[in-house]
């Protein structure tokens, strides 16, 4: 277990992560893929350890002591995530695999009951696929059309354009609060607040912003909020959607199948209430549990000093790459969160990202799974440094280091 924190001191974060004192190919790990996954402190470790020892049980069946308190560890779980979030209710909390299966629930059940013929959802130029694909297809089955709001050059969103775009159409609008690959902060407050004013909803893909800074989902008002447990130091597979009582109120569930259902007859079945009504099956128990241990882990900090650390390692970390012959920042947006994307002038980022392996640092190279942004400025991918909480300065001049001895070799 970690010890408690007062402060935000980097030397005693970094002692809380267990990994960080690995080596790979033979040196000290430098580990710059957090956008991807983020590495998970002791606290969590030892919470899964401790449930798969001496706890495990099912829940919501068994009478028995064990059923009951895991039960209760789930539960409690929920509500942690709901404090964290700020919403009203821990039934408005729903459990899911991760970001991309909160945003297929909303597409296939808010969106098989409520989008016709010529109604229309609008995303963006720099979505995640799984904010695109699940959108495209509901569009596709129902006859809706999807709309695209561009970007500025700098990675910012074209609000002009998103001005235009929306009308009575509208009846969804699903967009990224912080770009994984670009790591720009969407202007969400002025996208809910359109939105709402053209009678339209909105998800936000938080996938990249719950490690970043706290969001307030009730603040924002925002209808439907979902993000990954494995981004935010808690364990993959498991996830949250979040949603207005009255939206999942009126939505049918998702997957059918066991603990979602009140009554079953071969003639009819009636439905479980919130949250249970969305979570078919045996849930990821430990996931739930362990994610809530994240949470109990970055609540600790006081926020700002968590976001002054990482705007710090991300104003270092851009004027130093901008110093490596041939290096090209892709995302210059005026809020960014702790993200570098950059090609660099005749090299293939794969190139670039193995010989950075090879050094013991760990970068994401590639499409980011965001193959029309990266269309959109084209280029076939980007190499991408992504910080988290642990991450230093001396991280950065290492990496900036290495970098620049890759470039060399590759020229
Ligand atoms: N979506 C994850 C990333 O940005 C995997 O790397």
């Amino acid at each position: 277990m970690n010890t408690a924190h007062t402060e935000f001191d980097i030397a005693l974060v970094r002692n809380d992560f267990p990994i960080l004192d690995t080596e790979v190919n033979g040196r000290p790990l430098i580990y710059l893929d957090n956008g991807a996954t983020a590495q998970k402190p002791q606290s969590v470790i030892d919470v899964i350890d401790r449930y798969y020892s001496e706890q495990n049980a099912n829940i919501h069946r068994g009478v028995h002591q064990l059923s009951q308190l895991a039960t209760q560890a789930y539960e409690n779980a929920r509500e942690t995530i709901q404090h964290f979030l700020g919403a009203r209710h821990s039934y408005e909390v729903l459990f899911t695999k991760g970001t991309t299966d909160g945003i297929n629930l909303v597409a296939s059940s808010w969106g098989r009951q409520n989008l016709n013929p010529g109604d229309e959802v609008i995303i963006s130029t720099m979505e995640h696929h799984s904010n695109i694909v699940p959108w495209q297809m509901i569009c596709e089955e129902k006859g809706a059309i999807l709309k695209v709001i561009p970007i500025h050059d700098s990675g910012e969103l074209d609000m002009a354009a998103f001005d235009s775009l929306l009308s009575d159409r509208t009846k969804m609008v699903a967009t990224v609060h912080v770009s994984n690959s670009l790591g720009t902060i969407n202007p969400v407050d002025e996208i809910i607040c359109k939105a709402h004013s053209a009678g339209a909803l909105v998800l936000l893909d938080g996938a990249q912003s719950v490690p970043h800074m706290r969001v307030n989902v009730t603040a924002l008002d925002v209808d439907f909020y979902t993000f990954s447990g494995h981004k935010i130091f808690g364990p993959t597979g498991v996830g949250v959607l979040y949603g207005k009582e009255d939206l999942l109120n009126a939505m049918p569930p998702y997957q059918g199948g066991g603990d979602m259902i009140e009554k079953v007859t071969f003639e009819k079945t009636t439905y479980n209430t919130l949250p249970h009504k969305f979570e078919a099956g045996t849930p990821n128990i430990v996931g739930g549990i362990g994610l809530a241990a994240a949470i109990d882990y970055v609540s600790q900090f006081d926020p700002s000093s968590l976001a002054a650390h990482e705007q710090d390692l991300l104003d270092y970390a851009t004027a130093t790459l901008s110093e490596v012959p041939g290096v090209r920042i892709i995302g210059t947006a005026e809020k960014k969160a702790s993200v570098i994307s950059f090609v660099v002038d005749g090299l293939h980022p794969f190139d670039v990202g193995t010989l950075l392996d090879q050094q013991g640092i760990a970068v994401r190279t590639g499409h980011h799974c965001t193959q029309p942004l990266m269309d959109r400025y084209g280029i076939p991918g980007t190499i991408r440094a992504s910080f988290a909480i642990y991450n230093n300065r001396s991280d950065v001049d290492v990496f900036v280091a290495a970098l620049g001895k890759a470039v060399d070799m590759l020229a």
